[in-house]
C-alpha cells in the first residue's frame, strides 16, 4: 500500500537546501533545487550516516555525504564516487496545494 505524507510547504523550504523526513520506518532525504524536488533515503549505503546532512551538489543534482564524500544522484539514487558502491532508494515527490508530497510505494 502506498504511503502519501504531507511534509510542509513548498515555499517554506529553501532551494539547496535538504531536509530530514521520518515516515513511519522510513528515514527520507527531502532535496530541493530550484523549483525542483528529489526524494532519497536518508541512510548513506557506505554506513549510517544522514545525507540530509551533507551538501547539495545543485549543479551536478547530486546529494553529498559528509562523512567520506560519497555523491549520491538525487535521480538514481547511484552513487557517483567512492566509497560506496551501493545505490540508495529513490521516492516519488511533488507539490499538492503548495505542500510537499512524498510517496513511497
Ligand atoms: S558514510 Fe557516507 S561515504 Fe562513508
Amino acid at each position: 500500500m502506498t504511503m502519501v505524507e504531507r511534509i510542509g510547504k513548498f515555499e517554506d523550504m529553501a532551494p539547496g537546501s535538504a531536509r530530514q523526513v521520518i515516515i513511519g520506518p522510513y528515514r527520507i532525504a527531502v532535496v530541493r533545487i530550484d523549483d525542483a524536488l528529489y526524494a532519497i533515503d536518508d541512510r548513506c549505503s557506505h554506513q549510517d550516516i544522514s545525507l540530509a546532512e551533507g551538501e547539495v551538489l545543485c549543479h551536478e543534482k547530486q546529494l553529498e555525504c559528509w562523512k567520506h564524500g560519497s555523491a549520491f544522484s538525487l535521480e538514481t539514487g547511484l552513487p557517483q564516487s567512492f566509497p560506496a558502491i551501493k545505490p540508495v532508494s529513490v521516492y516519488e515527490v511533488c507539490v499538492v496545494d503548495g505542500e510537499i508530497e512524498v510517496r513511497i510505494p
